[in-house]
């Protein structure tokens, strides 16, 4: 099984996280192949962990054998119907196959399983996995890609590829995955309305009440779009910054230059 990301501190429901949903939904109903991409730090993954619930479901289907999983697993599965899998640095294209396949087998088997003690039905294991994401999809060579192609083929289910802008060219070079590309998916940042929403969050987390309308908070607010343009990543180093240099000046108002000090200190450039 392919290590998991750190689950955010607390989830913050997006109008891009629904746009994701909706996103993922039509792949999943079209048993197709979806892109998506967008500049690092937005909340690609984020997403992709809370759609598949995978930060639960991965741990205990280490735990435990497939044969063992109580039914608790198998809802939790069953609601999600998605595995999610990031491609690792090095990984031969055999230890990618062996990874995510034996998640999927696994997965399949326990929702196979649950069902066949309720209903005295048998099923099929691998039907069971409706979509499959794979995070930092631009790690998968030739031999991966044409893996996943066979395993799209033969399972009729839906595929995700995460990645950077730029994917969907790299993925053109291979024409016969790209044929049965259906979607691709732009993320987006934060624009400006949500922005705030998030920002009085980190506005309470120090302890301060944040009023838009107020010349200063409107300033600070703009400066913040202007460093962050609304990226995630990039909106929480700011804020550990903002936290030390009002902590080493023993500040109690958050300003423009409060923003500048923590953004000098900031290596800022990575989007
Ligand atoms: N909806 C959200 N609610 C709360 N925090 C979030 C949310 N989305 C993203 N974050 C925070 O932003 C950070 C970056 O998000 P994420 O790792 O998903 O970015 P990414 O788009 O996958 O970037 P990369 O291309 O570098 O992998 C996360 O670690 C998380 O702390
Ligand atoms: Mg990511």
């Amino acid at each position: 099984m392919g290590g998991v990301p750190a689950k955010p501190q607390s989830f913050i429901m997006t109008k891009e996280h629904r746009r994701y949903v909706e996103f993922a939904s039509a792949v999943r109903r079209s048993k197709t192949i979806g892109l998506c991409y967008g500049p690092a730090g937005i909340g690609k993954t984020v997403s992709a962990l809370r759609l598949s619930n995978w930060n639960t479901i991965a741990p205990e289907l280490t735990r435990v054998h497939w044969e063992d999983a109580d039914a608790k697993l198998a809802a939790a599965c069953a609601r999600s119907g998605t595995v999610f899998h990031t491609a690792r640095v090095g990984a031969s294209w055999r230890h990618f196959r062996d990874d995510l396949g034996l998640d999927m087998y696994c997965f399949g088997r326990v929702v196979a399983l649950d069902v066949e003690r309720r209903t005295g039905q048998k099923t099929r294991g691998p039907s069971q996995v409706e979509l499959v994401v794979v995070d930092e999809a631009e790690r998968l060579n030739a031999a991966f890609l044409e893996w996943l192609r066979d395993e799209f083929d033969c399972n009729a289910m839906g595929v995700i590829l995460t990645g950077m802008p730029g994917i969907e060219k790299r993925m053109s070079r291979y024409p016969q995955l790209y044929s049965r590309v259906g979607f691709a998916h732009e993320y987006r940042p934060l624009q400006k309305e949500e922005l705030v929403f998030v920002l009085q969050r980190h506005w309470r987390k120090l302890g301060l009440e944040m009023n838009e309308d107020e010349f200063t908070d409107a300033q600070a607010i703009a400066a913040v779009v202007r460093v962050t343009g609304g990226n995630f990543r990039l909106l929480q180093r700011l804020f550990a910054q903002v936290e030390r240099v009002m902590k080493i000046n023993e500040l109690s108002s958050l300003t423009e230059d409060v923003i500048e000090a923590a953004r000098s200190t900031l290596v800022i450039g990575a989007t």
